[in-house]
């Protein structure tokens, strides 16, 4: 029997979660998930109504909801890595469950460990021995080579590229057709901005753009 499922965050990644969810659905006998609906502290309106367009119900807030998620699976489609850790922490505390999502087209090699709440898109790409975090994001095209490590939270966005025995610590983006070249340690909480080259360790908090990636002054 169908799962019940509350996706949070009805923008573009929220949506693109939904894609996952009924990839896997088309893809199995019985349907593993039945969407119970988006909730959005304050979507705009041109996402409400390209929800309205596919027919996904908006149930409203997130704490307007609470009695609804004890107990139901969840899933946050948010992609900045600060909101998802805020919200897992207060609806896990209702009790309710993260889902854990592959899209049937990404690639996944052997010996990959899923933590719960993570979402892989169609089109990522994941080696072997790769372990993801508790709601960690692979973007459609992004690649994450083998035996990396990536923590908690983390984000990689379309077309990044993590190469082999890198290590991505807790809550850190990794920007769109970003690289990160092998072997190499980011921070907890750090930026990786679009199109960068990661060539050095990269700490803490602070955020990298550039080829090869330098700190962004605004941020130092
Ligand atoms: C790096 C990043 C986090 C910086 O964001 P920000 O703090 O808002 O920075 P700003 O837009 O104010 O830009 C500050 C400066 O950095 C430069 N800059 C911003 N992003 C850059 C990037 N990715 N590479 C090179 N330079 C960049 C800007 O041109 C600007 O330079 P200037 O001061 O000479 O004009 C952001 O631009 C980024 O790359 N985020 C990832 C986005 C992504 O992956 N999007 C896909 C979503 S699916």
């Amino acid at each position: 029997m169908a799962e019940g499922i509350i996706v949070i965050g009805a923008g573009g990644f929220g949506r693109e979660t939904l894609d996952v969810i009924e990839a896997i659905n088309a893809g199995t006998r019985d349907a593993a998930w039945d969407v119970i609906g988006v909730v959005d502290d304050a979507p705009a309106e041109i996402q409400v109504e390209r929800l309205r367009d596919r027919e996904i119900r908006l149930l409203g807030g997130i704490d307007a909801n609470r009695e609804l998620f004890a107990g139901t699976h969840y899933v946050i489609g948010i992609g900045s890595p600060a909101v998802r850790t805020r919200i897992a922490e207060k609806v896990e505390a209702w009790g309710a469950r993260p889902a854990t999502l592959a899209h049937p087209a990404a690639v996944v090699g052997t010996r990959v460990v899923f933590a719960e709440g993570s979402v892989v898109c169609g089109g990522a790409q994941i080696s072997t021995n790769v372990r993801l975090g508790r709601h960690s994001h692979i973007n459609p095209g992004a690649i994450i080579g083998h035996d990396s490590i990536l923590e908690d939270f983390v984000s990689v966005n379309p077309g990044a590229i993590v190469s082999g025995e890198v290590t991505v610590r807790g809550g850190t983006l990794i920007g769109a057709g970003a690289i990160v070249l092998q072997g190499l340690a980011v921070g907890t909480g750090a930026t990786v901005g679009a199109g960068a080259c990661v060539t050095r360790d990269v700490g803490p908090g602070t955020v990298v753009v550039g080829i090869p990636a330098r700190v962004l002054e605004k941020h130092s």
